[in-house]
């Protein structure tokens, strides 16, 4: 267990579930993937903030691609670990997305709902295609027809945080994935 309590903050202790080096291989592995499946086409990499700034930032740098990178926004989770039913989804993308391919990078993905509502979004911009990276995926919470193209490491229906991924906005800079103890 490695407890992330500092002083003054009420951080919940955490459990190492994927360290960082075994992260770092597997987003080179997909980096490589990426790179070898998009070699002479015209990639957008738009990434869901907030979950994917920090697999994003290691991805890119493992895509030997002249890519370009844009950035949306998308809030399913307003609080706590409980989803809530409305998702908003934002962000100006001043990069025009018409005939070129799309990949977006989503940090982690869960029932699939905000992945096939920005995939719906995207496709009214015309883009050659749109598909999806994800470091995480739970299979087994998803309730749409949404197909994941990457995945980094398949989990099973637990709260995971570490590695750009929150509980209520903390532990985003964790360098490694781990679950909340729900002590209370
Ligand atoms: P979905 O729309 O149900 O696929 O939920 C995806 C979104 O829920 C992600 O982009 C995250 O913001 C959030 N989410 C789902 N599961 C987790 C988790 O285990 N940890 C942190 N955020 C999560
Ligand atoms: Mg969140």
């Amino acid at each position: 267990m490695t407890s992330t309590s500092k002083k003054g903050f009420d951080l919940r202790p955490v459990e190492k579930l994927i360290d960082s080096p075994k992260i770092l291989a597997r987003v080179a592995e997909l980096g490589g993937q990426i790179t070898r499946d998009y070699h002479g086409k015209d990639l957008v990499m738009v990434g869901v903030l907030k979950g994917c700034m920090v697999f994003m930032a290691d991805l890119i740098r493992h895509i030997n691609l002249p890519l370009e990178v844009e950035f949306l926004s998308a809030a399913s989770y307003t609080r706590g670990t409980t989803p809530n039913e409305t998702l908003e989804v934002a962000g100006p993308r001043p990069i025009a997305l018409k005939g070129r391919h799309v990949l977006v990078v989503e940090g982690i993905v869960e029932t699939g709902r905000t992945a096939r509502e920005i995939v719906k979004q995207l496709h009214a911009e015309e883009p050659a295609s749109v598909e999806i990276v994800t470091l995480l995926d739970k299979p087994g919470a998803h309730r749409t027809g949404t197909s994941v193209r990457y995945t980094g490491f398949s989990i099973g229906n637990e709260f995971v945080v570490g590695y750009g991924l929150d509980n209520t906005q903390k532990y985003r800079n964790l360098p490694f994935i781990a679950r909340v103890i729900d002590v209370r």
